[in-house]
C-alpha cells in the first residue's frame, strides 16, 4: 500500500468523467493495488472519503471511512467501504418531499477551504465491492452528503461547483473562528433527525 499524492484543484484530471471499472479487471493486481492505495491515502490525509480521480486514476471507484475524524468531528461513523461503479438515487421522505440541507464541505483536493453546498439527506444506491460482488446501500443525513460528494468526483465535479453561495467559502481557520459553532448546531440537528445516519448495506 502506498500513500499517493492527492491532485489539487486546477489539475485537469479532476475534471474528467471517470470510466467504469471492467468487472473482469476488478480482481487483478492493478485495481486491487489502486484500492489499497486509495484507503492508505485517505487515512494518511484524515479524509472521510476519497475518489480514484483524486489520485490521478480515472476509474469509478471511491472509498469512505469515518471514525473519530479530526477534520469532521460531527460526522457519524461509517465503516470502511469500497464503492466500485456506484449508482446513487435520492429518496423521498414519507410525505413525498426530498429532504436536503446546507452542509459545509471540504475536500482533500481543495486544500484550506470549506464552503456550503446543498445535499440530499436520504439516498439509496448500488455498487460492486472490491471483489466484484454487488451490494445495495442506504445512507441518511451527513453520510448521504458524503456519498454525493464522492460520487461527484467520478463525474469531474468538485464541491466548489455546487456552492449555494460563493460567499460561503471560508478558510478552515476562519471556519473555526466564525462558522463552526453555528454549523455544529446544524449538524447535530441533522444527526438527531437521522439517528441511523451511518451507511446500511446489504448484503
Ligand atoms: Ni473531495
Amino acid at each position: 500500500m502506498t500513500v499517493r499524492p492527492i491532485l489539487q484543484v486546477g489539475d485537469p484530471r479532476l475534471r474528467r468523467v471517470a470510466r467504469p471499472v471492467p468487472v473482469e479487471a476488478l480482481g487483478g493486481p492493478p485495481i486491487q493495488q489502486l484500492i489499497d492505495d486509495l484507503i492508505e491515502t485517505m487515512h494518511a490525509a484524515h479524509g472521510a472519503g476519497i475518489a480514484a480521480p483524486q489520485i490521478g486514476e480515472g476509474l469509478r471507484i471511491f472509498v469512505v471511512h469515518v471514525r473519530d475524524n479530526p477534520r469532521y468531528p460531527y460526522k457519524p461513523p461509517v465503516p470502511l467501504t469500497v464503492f466500485v461503479n456506484p449508482q446513487l438515487t435520492i429518496l423521498p421522505e414519507a410525505d413525498g418531499r426530498y429532504a436536503s440541507a446546507e452542509i459545509y464541505e471540504g475536500c482533500l483536493s481543495v486544500p484550506g477551504l470549506r464552503g456550503r453546498v446543498r445535499r440530499a439527506l436520504r439516498v439509496r444506491g448500488a455498487a460492486l465491492d472490491r471483489h466484484g460482488a454487488p451490494f445495495t446501500f442506504e445512507a441518511q443525513g451527513l453520510t448521504a452528503g458524503t456519498l454525493q460528494h464522492e460520487l461527484a468526483h467520478l463525474d469531474g465535479r468538485l464541491f466548489l461547483d455546487e456552492l449555494v453561495d460563493s460567499r460561503s467559502l471560508t478558510t478552515w481557520e476562519n471556519f473555526d473562528l466564525f462558522h463552526k459553532a453555528a454549523f455544529l448546531r446544524e449538524a447535530e440537528a441533522i444527526n438527531a433527525r437521522f439517528p441511523s445516519g451511518a451507511l446500511t448495506r446489504s448484503p
